[in-house]
Order: structure tokens, then C-alpha cells, then sequence
């Protein structure tokens, strides 16, 4: 008998990477397959199990009741809402199975990967040490890359890279922690903080722009100052929202919004949806709840203290104990930084196929379909459609 080794990272990676080879041979083997596959990175907004498998303190885990109690899954997942989340529901929308996390040993990574993670920031010093940063999401992406190049060649492994949506929902908890902390606040100002957000959000699109990735769904920060949380952390404590965050995420969403636009114009065949739109049609969410079909635009459904404002939501605390309301379908938030499915779906529907004024200048139907690139890419240069255009 030959004694078995102790699993290390290498082999731990191997593993990763035998799965994912496995999964990707009926690609390689189905040439006419042309579904896009959907990658995922950023934080819980999008996270659906990923820190399960990490060391990490327990609010950065939600593997345990009442989380993903209700309709779909009727058990926790992992996913920070009592159901699905966003890209849940984009992955059915784009007929693909739900994509599973990477973490998830022997999943079928065959339609996708999701990279994303509870807590995770752009930048590293974000909860460092507790969560998976975007930068070792890229790492982690680098490994699947690589296997696909493997197992179907370059071309094809492209070709399919090129089709693919990459999704990135990140960027909240960066600013949370810093304003939680002294010593950033410190350090930095807002302006300092948000330039090197930003910057590092771009050059992650740029790093995977580079690999072959030309489809991007970006997802604005919402009003987290509204969530139960801030709210009940307000200083002001007036029962308005937490201004400071709120100052933050515009000043995010407007500088990443001008990052992406540039990069149509400097990217060759760079696309993207991005939801300029959401933040005052989520404020309208939460301002007249009734108008969108909820009865609770303010609460947590799930936690306790002040608007459900305590991240408590499932755990007992030194013995306390937190509220559950008996209909999270009536509330926008469910736990107190986290919306419920149904804030997921109405979120995800505004992505899929909303108006411009929402989402753009593609919306993920729009990137997930390649029949106008192809009616593009079919006239041009064609002996047959040449003679139909007069300049
Ligand atoms: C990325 O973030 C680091 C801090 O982690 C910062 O020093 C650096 O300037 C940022 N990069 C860009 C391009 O903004």
C-alpha cells in the first residue's frame, strides 16, 4: 500500500483543475456549441457559496438558516438572501444553468464560473485576510483560462472567451471598511479612496480585456447608505440614510461609468452593460416600496436592533436573538445590508432587457445574443452585400 500524502495546495489545485478539465471535454467534443459561458466576480451582491470553503469569520458565511430558505432552493446555499441572487436569475434568463462557485469541488463548470465572494473588495486591504479580492478572483480566473486553452485549443478557446459575458459587482465593501476605519480615513481622503478603487477596477477589466474577455456586465454600487445597517448606524441618527456612503457610491459609479465609456473607444470589440440608472430607481424603491410591489423599503426582514440594522440575521450572538418577518416578499432588504430575491430579480430583469436610461449601452440580453455581431460581421466585406452599399 502506498501512503496517501496529505492533500496540499498544489494538489488541492490539481483537483480543481482535473474537474475542470472533465467539464470542459463535452465543449471541446460539441463544436457547434455556441452558447456563451458567464463568468462572475465581486462580493455578495453575486456571491452563491464561494466563502463555504474559505477560512473566514462567521457574518462572512451564510451557510445556515433562515438564508435560502424561501421558493428556490428551500435550504442556505451560501448566498447572502433568502433565495437567489442577481446572477441567478441572469443565468436562467441567458438558458444557461445556475454557475456554480469555484470553490465548489466537482462542480460542472461547463457554462461558467462564479469567482465571487462575501466581503471581497477591489482593493487588497479590504477585510484582508478574511475574504477573496478581486485580484485573486483574476488569479483563480487565470487557472480556468488556462485549462480551457488546454482542453480546446486556442482558437476555440477564444472564440468562446470573446462570446463570454464577464459580470463584476464589486466595489461597496471597499468603501464600508473605509469608512470603519480610522486609520484609512486617515490615510486617505474620499477622493484618494475612490481614484484608487477605481483604478484597480479598471485595470482588472483591462487585465481581463487581454485575455480575450470583450463582453462586460458591470453592476452600479446601490444606495448602501439606505441599508438597515448604515441606516441604523447614521450618526445623525434622524432616520435618514448614511450620507457619507451614499456620497461615496455616486462618486464610484459616475467615475467607473466614464472608465467604461473610454474603453469603448479604446478597446477593439469592448461591449458593456452597465446600470448607470439604478441608484435613483433603487432610492425610488425604497422611498414608495408599495409602488413596486413591497410593503417595507426600510427594515431588514431578517436581523435585529433598529430597522433590523444588526448583521444578526440566522446567528445567536452571545445568546441574543434576531427577528424573522413571516413575508420577505413584502421587504427590499433581508438581512441588513443584503436584499431579498425578490430585490434580485426585479434588479436582474433591469439588467437583462431594461431601458437605456437604466442599463447600457447594452443590456445583458443584448451581450448574450451575438446575432447582431454576426448580421454585422455577415455584410461586411461579402461579395454579395458589397454592392448594397453606396458611399
Ligand atoms: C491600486 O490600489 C493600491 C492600494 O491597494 C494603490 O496603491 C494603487 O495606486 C492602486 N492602483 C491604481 C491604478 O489606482
Amino acid at each position: 500500500m502506498t501512503p496517501t500524502p496529505p492533500p496540499t495546495l498544489s494538489t488541492i489545485s490539481q483537483i480543481f483543475l482535473f474537474a475542470l478539465l472533465i467539464s470542459f471535454k463535452s465543449v471541446a467534443s460539441s463544436p457547434e456549441k455556441t452558447t456563451p459561458s458567464f463568468f462572475i466576480f465581486g462580493d455578495s451582491t453575486v456571491d452563491v457559496g464561494n466563502n463555504n470553503y474559505i477560512n473566514t469569520v462567521p457574518g462572512n458565511r451564510v451557510n445556515y438558516p433562515p438564508y435560502g430558505q424561501n421558493g428556490f432552493f428551500q435550504k442556505p446555499t451560501g448566498r447572502f438572501s433568502d433565495g437567489r441572487v442577481i446572477v441567478d436569475f441572469i443565468a436562467e434568463y441567458a438558458e444557461l444553468p445556475l454557475i456554480p462557485p469555484s470553490k465548489q469541488p466537482n462542480a460542472n463548470f461547463n457554462n461558467g464560473v462564479n469567482f465571487a465572494a462575501g466581503g471581497a473588495g477591489v482593493l487588497p486591504e479590504t477585510y484582508q485576510g478574511l475574504v477573496i479580492d478581486l485580484r485573486t478572483q483574476l488569479k483563480q480566473f487565470d487557472a480556468v483560462l488556462n485549462s480551457i486553452n488546454a482542453e480546446l485549443g486556442d482558437t476555440a478557446a477564444g472564440e468562446l472567451i470573446a462570446k463570454s459575458v464577464f459580470f463584476i459587482s464589486i466595489g461597496s465593501n471597499d468603501y464600508l471598511s473605509y469608512l470603519s476605519s480610522p486609520k484609512m480615513l486617515e490615510a486617505f481622503t474620499p477622493e484618494d479612496l475612490v481614484g484608487m478603487v477605481i483604478g484597480n477596477l479598471s485595470e482588472a477589466i483591462q487585465q481581463l480585456y487581454n485575455k480575450g474577455a470583450r463582453k462586460f456586465g458591470a453592476l452600479s454600487i446601490g444606495p448602501m447608505g439606505c441599508c438597515p445597517a448604515l441606516r441604523a448606524a447614521n450618526p445623525k441618527a434622524d432616520g435618514g440614510c448614511f450620507e457619507d456612503f451614499s456620497a461615496l457610491a455616486l462618486a464610484h459609479n459616475n467615475a467607473l461609468s466614464g472608465v467604461l465609456l473610454s474603453f469603448e473607444f479604446i478597446l477593439k470589440g469592448f461591449k458593456y452593460a452597465f446600470s448607470s440608472g439604478f441608484y435613483r430607481w433603487q432610492d425610488e424603491v425604497m422611498l414608495n416600496p408599495s409602488k413596486f410591489g413591497f410593503k417595507d423599503g426600510t427594515n431588514a426582514c431578517c436581523g435585529s436592533g433598529a430597522y433590523g440594522g444588526s448583521y444578526t440575521c440566522g446567528i445567536n450572538k452571545e445568546g441574543g436573538s434576531y427577528e424573522l418577518c413571516s413575508t420577505s416578499e413584502d421587504f427590499v432588504w433581508w438581512d441588513s445590508y443584503h436584499g431579498t430575491e425578490k430585490t434580485a430579480k426585479k434588479i436582474a430583469d433591469a439588467l437583462w432587457d431594461g431601458p437605456p436610461e437604466w442599463v447600457g449601452p447594452y443590456n445583458l440580453k443584448g451581450l448574450f445574443s451575438d446575432y447582431d455581431e454576426r448580421k454585422v460581421e455577415d455584410l461586411v466585406g461579402t461579395e454579395e452585400t458589397m454592392g448594397e452599399f453606396s458611399f
